[in-house]
């Protein structure tokens, strides 16, 4: 179907979205549990859920509305840890109702269009409907496709329908067109709001506020100034119970091209002309654009992966990858990757953004570094200027959420001496609110119809392109020195010499 723009009128930003159901597909699964139901709450909490709001559950279990009800309950008290205000709660669950169903059974989905339409007699919500599919992804064709049967996903008469996609989105270039064309067969494209939880983070989002809400940055943000960026997405966890999902996907395809694709792209791109969805997005496609695919040669001197052998955590022993619940004990997929990419554009050619995660490492630690050229002339005879520490600006997404930074100053006392020192700007200082999941912020937007915080189309598929040639030579190559880094470790030596071979380092805390 044609790209055709959402031209429902959009409620003011900070104001309730319209009148709405949202309708959760997989209700009883582990995101519904842990993120969905604790955001509705918290939206609810802060008044930008409209009166004439409603929830329905899709999924298998054999339960009633007040089951759900009761499970509902069951899971803010659990995902909520600052407690939970019980009148909030009880708004929240009168407008909470349950659907058993298969994805698998047409009439299912005539049952659920009765549902629906009998809560919007109920309720007042006009027939416009938020899908959200929270459910394995070989399930998102089928169950747009019998939405679309039914008409739950016809907009005619001014009613807006919606389908929120969750990652994985796709696993290669190939199967994420395909899910393109799937979902493009039964939906226009300003109806697709395909989520990734980074963009749904403050700090994310402040990367933007910093470089266009200040006039100090933008003249340095660039070639001239800048010597090279690093990206560190990294977790202490392990693969937890996800072992099924993640031994078929590897750290690459998980985190890479698109959280990780999210940080470049706000940290690269050019000023966009206006905050309008398609404009960002159009800025954020272009630096993905201008980064070359490596080669299959680069692939072997840019790449790095690595796995997880036995380590500690925090002290503690932990077992390797291979020995984790629902992993092949002779898995040769990787929990770690790090990269060194270009941008070939005015703004960044030769500057390089090396980029690392995986999982069980040292520390939980998601930051980008700027970090700045050194002085051309050193005029302090006591230090020579290769010993001068560059000036470094670092935006710390999580668990530390702030930006510092990093400047030479001079130690008091008569003889000349020079030390780093940081200025350090913490959100917790300044802003006394604990940090939102994301969810909250990215449900609140696909119910208002903004999709500027959401993947368009074509910048998914761009994203893969990247990031094909790598996952083409690493199938073909099957690593031989697996495990090759301990837990609790900064990864693979090899992930230290990408970065050293050209004489920079990583900043390991
Ligand atoms: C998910 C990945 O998308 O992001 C997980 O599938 C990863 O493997 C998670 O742990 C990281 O998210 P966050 O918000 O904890 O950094």
């Amino acid at each position: 179907m044609a790209d055709e723009p959402n031209n429902h009128s959009k409620p003011r930003p900070g104001e309730p979205s319209g009148p709405c159901i949202m309708v959760v597909f997989g209700a009883g699964g582990d995101l519904t549990q842990r993120k969905l139901l604790p955001a509705l709450y918290n939206l609810a909490l802060q008044k930008l859920l409209p009166e004439k709001f409603a929830m329905v559950g899709f999924g298998r279990s054999e339960w009633g509305h007040e089951d759900y009800r009761t499970k509902m309950t069951e899971s803010l008290q659990e995902f909520e840890p600052g407690g939970v205000d019980a009148n909030v709660r009880s708004w929240l669950l009168e407008r909470t109702y349950f659907f058993k169903g298969d994805f698998n059974d047409p009439n299912a989905f005539k049952q659920l269009k009765e549902l629906l339409e009998k809560t919007d007699q109920e309720r007042g919500t006009e027939g416009n409907y938020l899908h959200y599919l929270a459910i394995a992804p070989e399930f998102f064709g089928t169950v747009v496709k019998r939405l679309s049967e039914v008409g739950l996903v016809d907009e005619s008469g001014g009613k807006w329908r919606r389908v929120v996609v969750e990652k994985p989105f796709g696993h290669d270039l190939p199967s994420a067109k395909a899910l393109n064309c799937e979902l493009q067969n039964e939906l226009h494209e300003g109806q697709i709001f395909r989520i990734d939880h980074y963009l749904g983070k403050e700090t994310v989002q402040n990367i933007l506020a910093m470089r266009f809400a200040n006039a100090v940055y933008e003249p340095i943000w660039n070639r001239r100034y800048i010597d090279h960026v690093q990206i560190t997405v990294a977790e202490s966890v392990g693969v937890e119970m996800r072992g099924g999902y993640y031994d078929q996907a590897g750290a690459l395809r998980d985190m890479v091209p698109n959280h990780i694709f999210q940080l470049i792209t706000l940290t690269a791109m050019e000023p966009p002309s206006s905050f309008d969805a398609n404009v960002v997005r159009d800025e954020q496609t272009k630096v993905l654009r201008a980064i070359p695919p490596l080669t299959e040669q680069e692939v072997l001197t840019r790449a790095v992966r690595g796995q997880y052998g036995e380590g500690n955590e925090e002290g503690k022993k932990v077992g390797s990858y291979r020995s984790e619940p629902r992993v092949n004990a002779k898995s040769a997929t990787e929990t770690f990757v790090a990269m060194k990419l270009a941008i070939e554009n005015w703004r960044w050619a030769d500057v390089p953004f090396y980029v690392r995660t995986g999982k069980r490492l040292k520390e939980r630690i998601t930051e980008v570094v700027i970090q700045f050229r050194r002085v051309p002339l050193m005029l302090f005879q006591q230090t020579a200027v290769e010993h001068l520490s560059r000036n470094r600006l670092v935006l710390h997404i999580q668990p530390k959420e702030g930006i510092s930074m990093e400047f030479e100053a001079k130690v008091p006392g008569p003889i000349v001496k020079l030390e780093p020192v940081n200025m350090d700007f913490k959100y917790a200082d300044y802003f006394k609110e604990s940090p939102s999941t994301g969810y909250e912020r990215l449900l609140y937007e696909a119910m208002i119809g903004d999709a500027t915080l959401f993947q368009r189309a074509d910048t998914v598929e761009v994203a893969w392109g990247v990031v094909q040639p790598v996952l083409d030579v690493w199938a073909a190559l099957t690593p031989r020195n697996f495990a090759n880094y301990g837990a609790g470790t900064w990864g693979p030596k090899e992930s230290d010499e990408l970065i050293e071979r050209d004489g920079r380092h990583w900043r390991n805390v």
